[in-house]
């Protein structure tokens, strides 16, 4: 591969998916611009301000702001221009599929009628795929801590857009450390039935710990694991992962800045692959952990001294986990193997 491009350089090139991304961490240029529009105010005036409120101690003071800053958003407009920044920042960072995440029930619902925001989304799914050629679909997350009937009622609620939107799969988020999957069986049956793939946060914070994976394998069969970075403690969970090949949508510098670990050095992602996991590389909130996917690689790169031959075949890992079509696959994954060949 060429030796004169420098590794950020390779890796922003380098043709990729991205899956596990939150719709709802919306960049502050994006909620600025909103707030204006509706005439409300933020908790910050200027990008500088953003900047230096997106700062943590742990998941929950995280999430009490990732709550807050969506307030401004209103209209079909509004989240157009939501979901279209996702799509110029595919082009951006040469992203070719993103699955991305919204949690209507913890976020939306209280605001803004499910209409309003699905209207938003699907024309800026058009949009992206006319202006970019690049792919962008959904995955519905349930927000656990609410009631199993608010689950239900969430999956029923999205039936009728999953084909305009693109809603491929159910996901499950939001604090997990006392709040069980075993209640919201029904609704991942229900998405089960009505074929949405299914994924699940869990294992993120230290304190949920490797029992929070079991939980979701016991009881949801996923067909990935969001993080599940905590499975390391665990060798018969590790041996489970590599042995079933579940992916795992590991995000690094999310980890750091919720304080699960204090550096990118300590990160499981290539223990767990050195194990055998199936691991792929994400972002999670790009503008709250202030590193989009093409900085998750880097630092990755940078600590572990990975090789380009590493980084393509984690490119590689993220279209093969994806929630395409087999021939959708098919196609990223020439795209890839062209772009490697173009390189050497
Ligand atoms: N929602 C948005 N980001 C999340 C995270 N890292 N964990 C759980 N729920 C989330
Ligand atoms: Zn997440």
């Amino acid at each position: 591969m060429s030796p004169n491009s420098t590794l950020r350089d390779f890796i922003e090139r380098m043709p990729k998916a991205e899956l596990h991304i939150h719709f709802d961490s919306i960049n502050p240029d994006v909620l600025l611009k909103a707030a204006a529009r509706n005439k409300l105010t933020l908790p910050y005036q200027t990008l500088e301000e953003a900047h230096k409120w997106h700062d943590f101690k742990d998941l929950e003071e995280f999430l009490g702001k990732w709550l807050q800053t969506v307030e401004v958003m209103l209209t079909e407009e509004d989240y157009f221009e939501a979901a279209y920044d996702l799509g110029k920042d595919m082009e951006r960072q040469n992203i070719l599929r993103r699955e991305a995440m919204f949690t209507y029930q913890a976020v939306h619902a209280h605001r803004v009628s499910l209409e309003v925001m699905m209207n938003g989304l699907a024309e800026a799914r058009k949009a992206i795929k006319k202006d970019f050629d690049r792919d962008l679909y959904f995955l519905a997350d349930i927000d656990r801590t609410q009631s199993p009937e608010s689950g239900m009622d969430m999956v029923k609620s999205i039936l009728p857009y999953a084909e305009s939107v693109g809603i491929i799969g159910v996901g499950f988020d939001c604090q997990e450390v006392g709040y069980p999957a075993k209640p919201h069986k029904k609704s991942f049956e229900l998405a089960r039935e009505n074929g949405f793939f299914l994924s699940a946060h869990c294992g993120e914070e230290y304190a949920s710990g490797p029992i929070a994976v079991w939980d979701i394998i016991k009881n949801m069969n996923p067909d990935r694991i969001d993080h599940g970075n905590q499975s390391i403690r665990d060798a018969k969970l590790v041996q489970y992962l590599a042995e079933s090949q579940i992916p795992l949508t590991l995000c690094p510098m999310s980890n750091v800045g919720i304080k699960v670990y204090n550096d990118i050095s300590e990160h499981p992602t290539i223990a767990l692959r050195d194990r055998g996991v199936f691991v792929t590389v994400n972002s999670d909130d790009p503008p709250f952990m202030k590193n989009d996917l093409v900085d998750n690689f880097c630092k990755l790169a940078e600590s572990f001294k990975l090789s380009r031959t590493d980084l393509c075949d984690f490119a590689r890992n993220s279209f093969l986990a994806s929630y395409a079509t087999s021939e959708q696959k098919k196609q990223y994954l020439k795209l890839l193997d062209d772009w490697i060949e173009s390189e050497v």
